[in-house]
């Protein structure tokens, strides 16, 4: 296993500690989190079941033998489970590297408790080297390339993707995300913006590290 994976098999067992028993569990998604669903997996705790942020991360619990539902038919969760892109001290967070942020927000903003798992190549002082991930709706993608130009960065269109909702998703690079929870207000007020990437509004609460000296946490 590489360095990078035994940090997120870490993580990820570290996250399981917060795992609520007879409840609904979020569950996110990426390779961190394939790691936390591994460790369900061998672990088994009692659970209602689950909800997943992804088409790709419901296989994988489905394959693992766990019940998935609907976010409308489970209501509020205790505890959602997941990884980032960048976080900052605050907590606040980029995701959306692989492109399933606008589940994976929707189950955060229902979510008494948001576990972020990361290695330290995730920590950053200030958001933004990561670029900023944004879904958008097909017929308002250049009208929405074009207005984060006049914010100051630089889209591009990932290639060859198109999202579990089945929209494109933009790259931006360049913006100055040093107040990330306004910047997240202005890019939800643009036309044909579907989700930004930018968790400021609803942060992690709890950060699970894992590093070479093992893993550890920091509360909000
Ligand atoms: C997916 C995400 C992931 O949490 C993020 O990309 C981190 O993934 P990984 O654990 O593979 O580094 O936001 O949309």
């Amino acid at each position: 296993m590489s360095k990078q994976d035994q940090y997120k098999r870490a993580a990820a067992e570290a996250a399981f500690e917060y795992v609520v028993e007879d409840e609904y569990l979020g569950v996110g998604t990426g390779s961190t989190v394939n790691h936390f669903i591994d460790v369900l997996a061998e672990k088994r705790p009692r659970l209602k079941g689950c909800v997943s942020s992804s088409e790709a991360t419901t296989a994988q619990l489905k394959k693992a033998g766990f019940q998935v539902e609907t976010l409308n038919f489970a209501g509020d969760l205790p505890v959602y489970v997941d990884g980032a892109d960048e976080v900052n001290p605050r907590l606040e967070l980029i995701k959306g590297g692989g492109g399933a942020m606008t589940r994976e927000k929707i189950i955060a903003s229902v979510s008494e408790r948001f576990i972020c798992m990361v290695d330290p190549s995730k920590q950053v002082d200030v958001l933004g080297a990561f670029p900023l991930p944004v879904e958008v709706i097909e017929m308002g993608r250049s009208a929405v390339a074009r207005a984060m130009v006049r914010l100051g960065g630089s889209p591009e269109l990932r290639q060859g993707f198109s999202s579990d909702n089945d929209n494109p998703v933009l790259d931006v690079y360049g913006l100055d995300l040093t107040d990330p929870k306004a910047m997240e207000t202005r890019i939800n007020a643009i036309p044909g913006v579907v989700t930004v990437g930018l968790f400021a509004a609803r942060p992690a609460d709890v950060l699970v590290l894992a590093d070479n000296s093992g893993a550890r946490t920091i509360t909000r």
